[in-house]
């Protein structure tokens, strides 16, 4: 019996889908807490290549049970589009898939808003569109739709009605753009009827399924959390270990393992700072090998080094006690390899996240240099095989973070992994 989480420690895109993959082998429930379809998780199926973007990554783990909790904001039409995928891939999902009650959901009206929200401020938190936002403000707002809601044919008219008059009266939308959602809105509703066999109580099975193995995962990043992130460049939702309480309600006591994810490197997709952000080759060349590219938007990732400060500001805000360091083999031609130690704000040194987090655009990174392996690693399977240079990478990662480094992951297939004992 166990209740471990998994969250991503950076900004996202740290490889959780293998991560969760391989974690929920012996797992009988997978359960998501936050976010939407802004996430996109990329696993490998013998050689097929499959991104998930709501449906946790336990799906593809026959016996296994997937939660969406109360916590998450579900886009019906891009739901129904993944489990028509599984389907497709003869992966069963009845009885498999449980929406929460209570969670909400993104509508038409929603995505149309964060693209005009964006697109009237140039694009400049870079959100991918996905309606996330608007959906957490209705929530906030006390006039969310919810799962719930779609239950009942009449209720669900009747709030997406009402929701719609709100957005003419206050000119989140037009008569005209109305007309041209006319045919997303078919699809919506559509939807909304196919997903309502997977709408369930899931605070109940959640409780009950404590007895058996459940694995939690996380989407986006810790710097992506509303409250811990580098606000206002964030998600909408608490992507850190915190959320699993409301957005599960699993409280933290019964939390066992919290394992973050980290790239050996770091990358960022949307708007906002970055310390370590690369403008010179070496960035391409990390884009490039690393093929970094947003599973869900398909925009080309800001790349830079591993950012120290960050790490163990991450590791705290989760209460990490284990780390999975994934993408190792991308650092295996390059002659040297950054860590960032510490910030310089204005002539000053700097080692904790907070005092620099509302001055991160100004921040200097001070790195400390590693000699690179320069030799492909992809088919080790053991620590003590990696070439010394990249086994005291990990090992300083590990040192100055205070955690373990328990899992490295060294390729994108399955069996590209390398553990060690905790
Ligand atoms: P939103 O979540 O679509 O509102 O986007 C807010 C910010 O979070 C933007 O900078 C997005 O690029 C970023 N973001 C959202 N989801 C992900 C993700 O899964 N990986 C990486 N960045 C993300």
């Amino acid at each position: 019996m166990s209740f471990d989480a998994i969250v991503g420690g950076q900004w996202g895109d740290e490889g959780k889908g293998k991560i969760v993959d391989l974690l929920s082998k012996n797992v009988d429930v997978v359960a998501r807490y936050q976010g939407g379809a802004n996430a996109g998780h990329t696993v490998y199926l013998e050689d097929k290549k499959i991104v998930l973007h709501q449906i946790p990554t336990g799906a593809l783990r026959e016996d296994c049970v997937c939660v969406l909790g109360n916590g998450m904001v579900i886009d019906p039409i891009g739901i129904l589009e993944e489990i028509n995928k599984l389907k497709e891939l003869n992966i069963r999902v009845n009885n498999r898939i449980y929406i929460d009650y209570f969670s909400h959901i993104v509508t038409p009206i929603h995505k149309f808003i964060d693209r005009s929200n964006e697109a009237k401020t140039n694009n400049e938190i870079g959100t991918t569109c996905k309606g996330i936002g608007p959906t957490y403000v209705d929530k906030y707002k006390r006039i969310g739709l919810r799962a719930v809601d779609l239950l009942s044919n009449s209720d669900l008219q009747d709030k997406m009605d009402k929701r719609l008059k709100f957005a003419l009266d206050n000119n989140e939308i037009s008569n005209e753009a109305v007309k041209d959602l006319k045919e997303e809105f078919k699809l919506f509703y559509h939807a909304c009827d196919k997903i309502s066999i997977y709408i369930k109580d899931t605070f109940e099975f959640l409780h009950n399924a404590l007895k058996k193995n459940v694995l939690i995962e996380g989407a986006q990043g810790t710097l992506l959390d509303v409250d811990y992130g580098t606000y206002p460049y964030v998600t909408s939702s608490n992507c850190s270990s915190g959320g699993i309480g409301t957005g599960l309600g699993l409280p933290g006591s019964k939390l066992n393992e919290i394992t973050g994810i980290f790239k050996a490197y770091t990358t960022r997709v949307g708007g906002g700072p970055f310390p370590t952000e690369l403008f010179n080759e070496d960035g391409q060349t990390l884009g490039h090998i690393g093929k970094e590219f947003g599973a869900t938007t398909g925009r080309p990732r800001r790349c830079g080094w591993f950012d120290l400060v960050a790490a163990k500001y991450s590791a705290k805000v989760n209460g990490l006690t284990s780390i999975a360091i994934t993408k190792l083999d991308i650092l295996n031609s390059f002659k040297t390899i950054r860590v960032c130690t510490h910030y310089d704000v204005n002539g000053k040194k700097i080692k904790n996240m907070t005092e620099a987090l509302n001055n991160l655009d100004i921040v200097k990174p001070i790195y400390k240099e590693f000699s690179g392996w320069n030799t492909e690693i992809e088919n080790i399977d053991n620590f003590e095989s990696l070439p010394e240079s990249a086994q005291e990478y990990i090992k300083y990662l590990e040192l100055e973070i205070g955690v373990k480094i328990s899992i490295i992951s060294i390729g994108p297939k399955r069996h590209q992994i390398i553990l060690r004992n905790k």
